[in-house]
């Protein structure tokens, strides 16, 4: 897989087909219009101090996938980064996911020297994501119950999982204390 910059303001009308070329059902905004993409990359939301984003490509496809990061603000304040990551439909179920985690986790560790964890929440049904995570090192810590509405009307729960710079470097898993109370 290659890694390639989001080049904007270039890049703002192919990101916002790419984004509109197919259902995203697990981002918010997922009927998002092209006038509504292209406000949220003029104000930064692809590409700020705050966020990074990057092409993800296969030898047959430039732009299999796409990777933001978000929230690098937030390091200053002994916070960190969370992303969201999408493969296009042809690509899935073949790798893409799991190699563009283990990719995104080094860059954010070995760019952010200081930085301890870094993590990703994803809807309770995104079994595919929630694999990627495990796969990758992540470990669930939080579980928000009714916290994310669907399109239809339900309210579903989110899962929350990081990772530490120290199971990263290791290789290990550091469990999470549910028995505490
Ligand atoms: C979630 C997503 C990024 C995963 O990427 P992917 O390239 O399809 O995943 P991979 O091919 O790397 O698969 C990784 C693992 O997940 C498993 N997997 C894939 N799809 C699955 C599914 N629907 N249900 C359960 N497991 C699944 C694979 O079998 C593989 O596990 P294995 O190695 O043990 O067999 C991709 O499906 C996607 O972009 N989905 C839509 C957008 C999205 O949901 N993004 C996440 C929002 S936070």
């Amino acid at each position: 897989m290659q890694i390639t910059p989001l080049n904007l303001p270039a890049e703002a009308e192919q990101l916002s087909q790419w984004l509109l070329s197919e259902p995203w059902p697990f981002h918010g905004q997922p009927q998002a219009s092209e006038t509504q993409l292209l406000e949220k990359i003029a104000q930064g939301y692809f590409f700020s101090s705050n966020h990074q984003s990057f092409w993800l490509a296969t030898d047959q496809d430039a732009q299999a996938g796409f990777v933001r990061i978000f929230d690098l603000d937030d390091i200053a304040d002994d916070g960190y980064p969370m992303f969201d990551l999408r493969i296009r439909q042809v690509w899935r179920g073949q790798g893409l996911g799991r190699q563009a985690l283990q990719w995104l986790t080094r860059y954010v560790f070995e760019t952010w020297p200081a930085l301890d964890r870094m993590a990703g929440t994803t809807r309770l049904d995104n079994h595919a994501m929630r694999r990627v995570f495990r796969l990758c090192g992540y470990v669930k810590e939080g579980h928000y119950r009714q916290d994310w509405p669907t399109a239809d009307g339900l309210c579903l729960d989110t899962v929350h999982y990081a990772i530490l710079r120290q199971d990263w470097l290791t290789g290990q898993i550091t469990p999470v204390n549910w028995l505490d109370e």
